[in-house]
């Protein structure tokens, strides 16, 4: 498996030799999403942009807001509801939870832990992985070993967000990127050919600070000054994170590709971390990918941190574009910066 580190900003992905795929299939996907749709038009109304700015900058249309009395864990109980429902098993049966989060509940205990009290589940292990965007594919890949290793055999592994509460409102550069929403996959073990081909992931913790939220944490307590300052919510050098993004995802995915002995002709789909639409066009055609195989909802839901892949790779299931023996191409950025990428055999 390729888990060489790829810079994100060095060209040239690693050699890696091929090893034997890991055994693993997704049993079943899930979402919770929130009815609530902001537009780009409602935004209009709220900050000093244009549906026009944004759609062009970032190809996002609308977005989803959870309503005040909704958390993460909220969504995420959503989500993996409805995926154990896809997979025919009850949330009890679940054998391992892992919430990819930047949005918690509370900095303790995890959001896993709120999420299995709103299950009414108890008894596996639950913990939250804190990789961003990432965090969808750093799950998969916890739960794919896990799996693969003989020691669990229904995983849930869920991107949730309700970014909507960490985002200044009054700040036009980053208040239309981001939705809320969940996603869920269940990981079990593997039947013929299916299973995870390769992967890659990494992260640079030197670049934390290009995009964070300062307070709130350790490093700065909430204080009366911290709160006057905005200081609980999202702060990013966008152009900075922009071109790490490109970069990191398209060279996770081909090193991902190349451990697998794959060639672009061989992938079905892509489908990577959805914050901007010129984002993932670069990052496609640098995996020298055609437009017709990346699969956006983009323009629905925004930027969902670790919650879009899972979401589109649920939209994209029911739409009938992952039929079984397709190759899929995950890959994601995120804080920290974090990337990931895992190639999937269906
Ligand atoms: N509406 C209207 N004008 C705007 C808006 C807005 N919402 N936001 C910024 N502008 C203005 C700026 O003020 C600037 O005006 P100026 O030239 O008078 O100063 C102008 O538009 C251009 O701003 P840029 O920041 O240069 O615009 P850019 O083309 O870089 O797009 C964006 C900004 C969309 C944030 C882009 O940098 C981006 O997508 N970066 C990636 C960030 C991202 O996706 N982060 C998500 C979290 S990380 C992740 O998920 C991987």
């Amino acid at each position: 498996m390729g888990r060489g580190w790829v810079s994100p900003v060095e060209e040239g992905a690693p050699d890696g030799a091929q090893e034997p795929l890991r055994s693993i299939k997704i049993l079943g996907t899930g979402v919770g999403l929130p009815p609530k749709v902001l537009t780009n038009k409602d935004l209009e109304r709220m900050v000093d942009t244009t549906d026009d700015w944004i759609t062009e900058r970032t190809g996002i249309k609308a977005r989803r807001i959870a309503a005040d009395d909704v958390s993460t864990s909220d969504l995420c109980a959503e989500a993996v509801a409805n995926a154990c429902a896809d997979a025919g098993i009850e949330p009890a049966e679940i054998d391992t939870l892992i919430v990819g989060t930047s949005t918690a509940d509370t900095l303790f205990p995890s959001t896993a832990c709120w999420t299995q009290k709103k299950l009414g589940i108890r008894g596996m292990p639950a913990f939250d992985v804190s990789a961003g965007c990432s965090g969808f594919v750093y799950g998969l890949e916890i739960a794919s070993s896990l799996v693969a290793g003989g020691s669990a055999k229904r995983v849930a592994v869920v991107g949730g967000e309700v970014m909507s509460r960490v985002v200044n409102w009054k700040d036009r550069r980053t208040c239309v990127l981001f939705g809320d929403g969940a996603g869920a996959a269940i990981v079990g073990p593997g039947q013929g050919d299916s299973g995870m081909l390769a992967s890659n992931w990494g992260a640079d913790g030197n670049l934390a600070a290009i995009l964070y939220q300062p307070a709130g944490g350790t490093q700065r307590p909430a204080t009366h000054e911290t709160v006057d300052e905005l200081a609980h919510t999202v702060h990013m050098e966008g152009a900075t994170v922009f071109k790490h993004a490109v970069v990191a995802m398209s060279q996770a995915a081909k090193s991902a590709m190349k451990d697998a002995g794959i060639t672009p002709q061989d992938v079905s789909l892509l489908i990577p971390h959805q914050a901007n639409r010129r984002i993932m066009t670069v990052a496609r055609e640098r995996m020298g990918l055609p437009e017709d195989k990346l699969y956006s909802v983009l323009h629905k839901y925004g930027n969902m941190s670790a919650a879009t892949i899972p979401v589109a790779l649920h939209e994209a299931r029911k739409e009938g574009r992952v039929p079984d023996g397709s190759i899929v191409v995950l890959t994601a950025f995120g804080t920290g910066f974090t990337w990931g990428a895992s190639i999937l055999r269906w």
